[in-house]
């Protein structure tokens, strides 16, 4: 049983400063402690390392057709996608953790270039599938769904000539959400011309957690035996529990509903790979909020490596 932690202390994807301090704090936390106590071996990779992410953010003021900072992303995202690749060739599952969740462009297309066949399943408020049509924001962690799935290719920055020139594009078929809440008027657009499988709050609170991860699975997973990469944005969670996170919406996953869906994705035994992002340790006016929302990433780590209740 072995492991990569990527680390992925980036925060180009959105205006908030913070994020890029994610990594450090799950560490602090004990995360290596809890893979170890799990029983896996782990190697670190922090392909960001010789970057100084901070200072490139404040000292980058280049927009391309509404897309914020694509130099950037397009950067950082290029070096996360090479050390998921690497992870995958020396059989280490990879874990990214972040991070804001522009990084998810590269680790949904490292999962799918290298297991064509797999799925995705994507814990979110947002459905982070804007493309630079349809963003109003102009943060590129609203969209790495679409770029990873090669929509509206024709107004993509030119920097991530690198992401159109994969093999694979994830299709429609290929991905599912868990715990949609806020979802722009264009995305409910794309969602709905591509068929895309997405399960709101709305569908939880009507058929309950077990049976929203049971048909999530069924759709982008109907063999049960394909591999599948796990996306969580951690304001999936309700902020309740998950306060120290930049775009928090409230309704959201209860904690245990938040965990039980990594517990089933476990179980299932096809877990490849696993993103945890969104943990802004500096958007807490109380230390308590840094505690329970590091934590939260934490539990979700572990419910992924095998940790039961019992
Ligand atoms: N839909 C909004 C946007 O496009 C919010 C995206 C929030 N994404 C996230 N990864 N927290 O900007
Ligand atoms: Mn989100
Ligand atoms: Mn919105
Ligand atoms: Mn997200």
């Amino acid at each position: 049983k072995q492991l990569t932690v990527i680390k992925a202390p980036f925060s180009g994807g959105q205006g908030k400063s913070g994020v890029e301090f994610g990594p450090e704090k799950l560490l602090e936390f004990g995360l290596l402690d809890d893979i170890k106590s799990l029983g896996w071996e782990y190697t670190i990779s922090d392909p960001l390392a010789d970057l100084d992410t901070v200072a490139m953010k404040s000292n980058s003021d280049d927009t391309y057709k509404n897309c914020k900072r694509p130099q950037m992303v397009s950067e950082c995202c290029k070096r996360i996608y090479n050390a998921m690749e690497d992870a995958y060739k020396n059989e280490s599952l990879p874990i990214t953790i972040g991070g804001d969740h522009s990084i998810g462009m590269s680790t949904i297309s490292a999962f799918i270039n290298k297991h064509p066949n797999g799925g995705i399943v994507w814990v979110d408020a947002h459905a982070d599938i804007n493309t630079p049509s349809t963003t109003e924001s102009g943060n590129l962690h609203g969209c790495p769904v679409a770029f990873a799935m090669g929509l509206d290719k024709e107004n993509w920055p030119p920097h991530f000539k690198w992401l159109d020139s994969l093999k694979n594009y994830v299709k429609p078929s290929q991905i599912t959400y868990i715990g949609l809440r806020d979802v722009d008027q264009g995305e409910k657009k794309i969602l709905k011309d591509l068929g895309i499988t997405a399960f709101s709050m709305y569908h939880v609170d009507k058929f309950g957690i077990n049976e929203v991860v049971r048909m999530a699975m069924e759709a982008v997973n109907p063999t049960g035996e394909n591999p599948i990469h796990l996306s969580y944005d951690v304001d999936g969670i309700d902020p309740l529990y998950v306060v120290a996170t930049g775009t928090p919406v409230r309704g959201g996953l209860t904690l245990r509903e938040g965990l039980f869906i990594v517990e089933e994705i476990a179980n299932s035994g096809n877990l490849a790979s696993l993103d945890i992002v969104e943990v802004n340790p500096l958007l807490a006016t109380k230390d308590i909020h840094v505690v329970d929302t590091v934590n939260t990433g934490l539990s979700i780590a572990r419910c992924a490596l095998g940790d039961t209740i019992l």
